[in-house]
């Protein structure tokens, strides 16, 4: 296969993993969040605040099945992508998924930093909730689990390393 989705945690280091293992390997990289925004023309605040939760997973099922259909690309994902079976089932059928695996402190301290985020205003303690029951369904579909808790280099170093053994 020769689409790769990283998935995980908010503030696991998705797109700074992505844009450099695309680099690597010469593909080309989308952001499904950037892509959503794109698209409609909102913010993600802006859609959370025009139809809730619901009205957001929506248009970002849409763009996931866009996104199915690439090729040659790194995907990565927002946070809460593989959690819907919908989104994780189709995305798995075409690609080799990385779930990027990193501690709740270090995704913490990323969330805390920026405020666009509408599910990273929730508490410390509601996010390490989320972080800890999301754990399960990141897991459920990686084909490599990909620790991100040293260096980018090394983390992007393990990935491909992987990637051309397979
Ligand atoms: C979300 C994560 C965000 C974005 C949206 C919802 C989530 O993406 O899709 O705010 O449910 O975890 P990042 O993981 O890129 O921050």
């Amino acid at each position: 296969m020769s689409t790769l989705v990283l998935c995980g945690f908010m503030g696991c280091g998705k797109s700074t993993l992505g844009r450099r293992l695309s680099a690597a390997l010469g593909y080309a990289f989308v952001d499904t969040d950037e892509m959503l925004v794109r698209q409609t023309g909102m913010s993600i605040k802006e859609m959370f605040a025009a139809g809730g939760e619901s009205y957001f997973r929506d248009r970002e099922h849409e763009v996931i099945q866009q996104a199915a259909r690439m090729t040659e690309t790194v995907i990565a994902t927002g946070g809460g992508v593989m959690t819907f079976e919908r989104n994780a089932a189709l995305l798995s059928e075409k690609a080799l998924i990385i779930y990027i695996d990193r501690s709740f402190d270090a995704c913490y301290a990323c969330i805390s930093k920026r405020k666009n985020r509408p599910i990273g205003q929730r508490s410390r303690a509601e996010l390490l909730d989320l972080y800890e029951s999301r754990r399960s369904a990141y897991m459920r579909y990686a084909d490599l689990i990909l620790p991100n808790n040293a260096s980018a280099d090394d983390a992007v170093q393990r990935a491909l390393t992987w990637f051309h053994s397979l």
